[in-house]
């Protein structure tokens, strides 16, 4: 079982959809995304991403579950997975309610380990819009090393956005 002190990982399936729609339907979650979905029925195309990146081999994505009420907090793993470069890029999010209480902190790490041994990982990078100062100052708990910022990098809803790199390396880590 993939866990830590207080939290389980379990691969999302399709009847994970209510859960993956009440993250990816609030807007202060999707804000920095390039995803938001505003009803059940078109969560459904997210459904259908995490299927085909386990099916075609370019990532894996599971559900964070706490193990005291067996409730599910939110999601994290890996797409653009590049097999022969052996690298990654990370994804996390949490219900609002979870928000806060370190879980980025104490899961992520788990995340970087499954990544590094079961996916054989050399390098796990994470993209994250400069604005978003939550992800940052969680991202500041970890050993997650910032590279630099793309300026300007993406336009969105008219607006131009940077984006910063973080890294972890497997020769840093194991
Ligand atoms: C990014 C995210 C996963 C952070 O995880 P987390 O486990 O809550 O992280 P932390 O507990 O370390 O809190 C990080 C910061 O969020 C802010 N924060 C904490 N509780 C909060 C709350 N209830 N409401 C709003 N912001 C809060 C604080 O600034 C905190 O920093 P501090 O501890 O230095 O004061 C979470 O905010 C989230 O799901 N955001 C939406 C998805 C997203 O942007 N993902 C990008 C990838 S990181």
């Amino acid at each position: 079982m993939n866990e830590t002190q207080n939290y389980f990982l379990k691969e999302i399936e399709d009847s994970d959809i209510e859960n993956i729609y009440r993250g990816l339907s609030d807007p202060e979650i999707t804000r920095y995304y390039d995803v938001h979905y505003p009803t059940l029925e078109a969560t459904k195309e997210q459904m259908e991403w995490y299927k085909n990146l386990r099916k075609n081999k370019t990532g894996l994505w599971w559900g964070i579950y706490d193990k005291k009420h067996q409730q599910f907090c939110g999601a994290g793993g890996f797409n653009d997975w590049d097999r022969k470069h052996k690298r990654a890029e990370i994804g996390f999010w949490l219900l609002k309610e979870y928000w806060g209480k370190g879980i980025l902190k104490e899961v992520m790490p788990l995340l970087f380990e499954m990544g590094f041994t079961q996916l054989d990982l050399r390098r796990i990078e994470g993209y994250v819009v400069s604005d978003n100062s939550k992800c940052k100052r969680a991202l500041g708990k970890i050993n997650f090393t910032y590279e630099g910022t793309m300026r300007d990098y993406e336009v969105k809803n008219n607006e131009t956005i940077s984006l910063d790199i973080y890294s972890v390396l497997k020769s840093e880590w194991i």
